[in-house]
């Protein structure tokens, strides 16, 4: 074997490619991962979840010290400000060190960091940067990228996308954020617990698309507390930019009146699309369907024998713990194992304040397949969120009629993104809601609220 050749050849370094790469080496495969950015980790560790963590977390102390919240606690402070140059260090000191942390684990297991962008030059080899590499097997894990909006340019200083929304130097006055998806809501958050004013334009008539219908309003109503202008059902015409304000046009997404909104930063989060270009597929064989993904069968095989795929450039929702279990899963079947991802419990978590998760059917869907019964539980009931004084939120179980097999969890709640995995967890061992509402809950803890809703699909709960 030549320094060029690798039983496997990964293509992407994000939380899909990189974590795919230290299992193929873990199970003794000659392992390279491509990736072009200068830092690994993908879109994740540099410009998407962990950045945007930082930033919200930083946003959250910020508004708990600025706004008053800490007085009933007898807590005063003196004048709180905020420096945004150091808030942005601190968010680029985390991602350093956990890229960083990533090469150390590449060094670590043997993987090889091929630098560059890579391009088939055959189902066997690759181009990066004039060399040719081969491989027995490939794995594409090239993530996703920002959808444009046609006529809408972003230059990154008045109109933005969720990159340019991580690296603002100032805060805005006013923030018009095009899309009420998860990015437009975290990201959101973020400016707006630092003083601006946000603005929320979405297209359909509910925020949070995809999610259970009654979260999605409920969540409506807390941001709307919280001080966001929501308008759903509102098409954006388009954005004229002088100097550094901007002119947003908007009518009614079923037509009427137009009008326009002045904002000093417009934020367009209006979804993410695969990155399939300049990989020239055609040389392989391997094809995208119309929404630019590329399909794989259980073993994360394209159509092409020995080219894989996983992550966001693959169908399912585009989030990082997906990418990863694929990962590991598709280096498996590589290795000759048998990989398994249970597509069906995979949760998803908005970090707002509160923090929305989900995870299996929403209600919709359940009862399209059958008969169920539903158990909800207000966190304003949960002796700890009332303790901590912070209880928006609830928990709702839903449960198949007959058999009581959980089928979805869904929470707003302060630590719903934590409580969301004992949900999954119960859903992955085929848990029904007695078996939750039987297990003893340490309290005062959030998760009691997951018990007491599972009992509330038997229609007892205690504490309601
Ligand atoms: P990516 O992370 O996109 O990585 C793909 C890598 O491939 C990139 O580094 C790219 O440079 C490289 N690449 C592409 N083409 C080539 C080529 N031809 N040659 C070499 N290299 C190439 N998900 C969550 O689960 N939780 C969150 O909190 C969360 N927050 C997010 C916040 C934001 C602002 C954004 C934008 C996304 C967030 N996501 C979150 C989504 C998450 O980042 C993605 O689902 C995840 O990164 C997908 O992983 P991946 O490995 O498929 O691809
Ligand atoms: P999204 O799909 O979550 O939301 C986009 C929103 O924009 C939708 O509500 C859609 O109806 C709306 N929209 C589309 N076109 C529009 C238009 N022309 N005008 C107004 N509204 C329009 O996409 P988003 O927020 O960009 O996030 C992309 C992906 O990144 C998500 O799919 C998510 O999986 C991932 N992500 C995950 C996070 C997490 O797990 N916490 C955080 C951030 C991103």
């Amino acid at each position: 074997m030549t320094d060029t050749h690798f039983d496997l050849i990964i293509i992407g370094a994000g939380p899909g490619g990189y974590v795919a790469a230290i299992r193929a080496a873990q199970l003794g495969l000659k392992t390279a991962c491509v990736e072009s950015r200068a830092t690994l980790g993908g879109t994740c560790l540099n410009v998407g979840c962990i950045p945007s963590k930082a930033l919200l977390h930083a946003s959250e102390l910020f508004e708990e010290a600025h706004s008053g919240a800490l007085a009933k606690f007898g807590i005063s402070t003196g004048p709180v400000s905020i420096d945004v140059a150091a808030m942005q260090a601190e968010k680029a000191k985390a991602v350093g060190e956990l890229t960083g942390g990533i090469e150390f684990l590449f060094k670590k297991n043997n993987v090889t960091w091929i630098k560059g962008r890579a391009a088939f030059t055959s189902p066997t080899s690759i181009d990066v940067g004039g060399t040719a590499y081969t491989a027995t097997n490939f794995m594409i894990a090239t993530g996703s990228s920002v959808t444009p909006l046609p006529g809408v340019e972003i230059d990154q200083k008045v109109v933005i996308d969720s990159t340019g929304a991580l690296e603002l130097d100032r805060v805005p006055d006013h923030l018009v954020v095009i899309g009420g998806g998860v990015i437009g809501l975290e990201l959101g958050s973020v400016w707006k617990r630092l003083g601006a004013k946000v603005t929320v334009v979405e297209y359909l008539d509910q925020i949070l698309p995809g999610m259970d219908n009654e979260i999605r309003k409920e969540s409506a109503k807390i941001f709307k507390k919280q001080g966001f202008e929501i308008k759903t059902g509102t098409k954006v015409i388009g954005v004229a930019v002088k100097g550094k304000k901007a002119t947003i046009s908007v009518e009614p997404a079923a037509g009427g009146a137009a009008e326009t909104i002045e904002a000093d930063a417009v934020l367009v989060a209006i979804g993410r699309r695969p990155n399939v270009e300049g990989l020239a597929l055609d040389k392989t064989g391997v094809a995208f369907n119309a929404r630019g993904q590329i399909e794989v069968g259980h073993d994360f095989q394209t159509a092409v024998k020995g080219i894989y795929a996983i992550g966001d450039v693959t169908p399912g929702p585009m989030l990082a713990h997906k990418a990863e279990d694929e990962g590991i899963a598709a280096a498996e079947f590589v290795a000759g194992l048998q990989g398994i991802v249970n597509h069906d419990v995979i949760p998803g978590v908005v970090y707002t304040h509160p923090e929305i998760a989900s995870v299996g059917l929403t209600e919709e869907q359940a009862k399209e397949r059958g008969e169920i019964k539903v158990g909800k539980f207000l966190m304003a009931a949960n002796s700890r969120a009332k303790t901590n004084r912070d209880s928006d939120g609830l928990v709702k179980v839903i449960a198949d009629a007959k058999t009581d097999k959980v089928l979805g969890v869904h929470i707003i709640a302060t630590l719903a993104g934590t409580m969301i995995a004992e949900a999954a967890l119960a859903m992955e061992f085929g848990a029904t809601s007695e078996d939750i509402a039987y297990t003893c809950h340490a309290h005062p803890t959030h998760s009691e609220a997951l018990k007491e809703a599972a009992m509330a699909v038997q229609g007892k709960p205690i504490h309601m």
